[in-house]
């Protein structure tokens, strides 16, 4: 690495992940870039090392194996690189009635979604405690405040995230290292009139998540409006807040379904 501080982002090839990629790299990281496949991540990489001067390594894994983690730490250390700031945000979704959606993809999307994020947690704190200083990011959704119908297992996953950062937080107060959950709302990337556009928005959002985590903050929701909602699903009794969602949200049209 070229001696500038590390950033470790899961899920780098796509939307989100790629577009902390180029935020970290602007603001002067390095970067680990976790991916799954391949084939995008290396022209990303190229792209940001002519961008940026960031050096960037490519660790490629699939997180829903329950050892990848562990094996990325044992890589880092082969390789001398210390990372000062994990950015969690590769994700698995579903969709469907809970009866018919498929068992082994739920197990692996609770693999991704909450496993690989935890462990890979585990094994970078020591680190940053060690040095005193660090940051962790874990990208989430406004889902995180709601339990909606019809992407129970998934939506569960956005809580446990949820729930996980805020407790890790308190825990971690006064060591230096923060830890921030990012709940931006789901929005229709087929709106966005071209990828410019798409690219262009999901950069913001991650430019607001970075700010986020610079300023400390626990749990960092765009938008006064997204804020309103997750205050007022907060203060209604939690036998309600289900009943609702599965009142408002279109039912799925046939059993199975994947993610729209
Ligand atoms: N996009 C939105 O509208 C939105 C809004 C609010 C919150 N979020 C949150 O933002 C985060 C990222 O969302 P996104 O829209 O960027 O999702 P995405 O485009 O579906 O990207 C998910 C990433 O996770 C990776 N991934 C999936 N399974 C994996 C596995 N087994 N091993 C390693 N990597 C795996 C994917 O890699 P492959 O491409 O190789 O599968 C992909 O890079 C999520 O936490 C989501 O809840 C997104």
């Amino acid at each position: 690495m070229n001696g500038k501080p590390t950033a470790l982002i899961t899920g780098a090839a796509s939307d989100f992940g790629a577009a902390f990629a180029h935020v970290f790299a602007r603001h002067g990281y390095d970067l680990v870039l976790i991916s799954r496949t391949a084939a995008p991540i290396h022209p990303l990489a190229e792209q940001l090392t002519m961008e940026f001067q960031a050096s960037v390594k490519i660790l490629l894994h699939d997180l829903s194996h329950p050892n990848a983690p562990d094996t990325i730490a044992a890589q880092l250390q082969q390789t001398g690189i210390e990372v000062q700031i994990l950015v969690n945000t590769s994700e698995r979704g579903a969709w469907g009635q809970f009866v018919t959606t498929d068992a082994t993809a739920e197990w692996q999307l609770m693999q991704v979604n909450m496993v690989a994020l935890t462990q890979l947690t585990k094994v970078l704190l020591p680190g940053m405690l060690r040095r005193g200083t660090g940051k962790i990011l874990n990208v989430a959704s406004l889902a995180a405040f709601q339990p909606e119908s019809w992407r129970a297992v998934y939506e569960a996953t956005q809580a446990y995230i949820l729930a996980f950062s805020q407790a890790l937080a308190a825990e971690l107060q006064g060591t230096g290292v923060t830890v921030t959950v990012f709940c931006p709302q789901r929005w229709d990337q087929s709106t966005a009139s071209d990828d410019l556009e798409r690219e262009s928005a999901l950069t913001t959002m991650a430019q607001w998540g970075y700010q986020a985590l610079f300023a400390g903050q626990t749990v960092a929701i765009p938008g006064w409006k997204h804020r309103l909602m997750a205050a007022i699903t907060a203060l209604l009794p939690r036998r309600w807040t289900g009943a609702i969602a599965a009142f408002l949200l279109p039912h799925p049209p046939s059993p199975p379904a994947d993610r729209p």
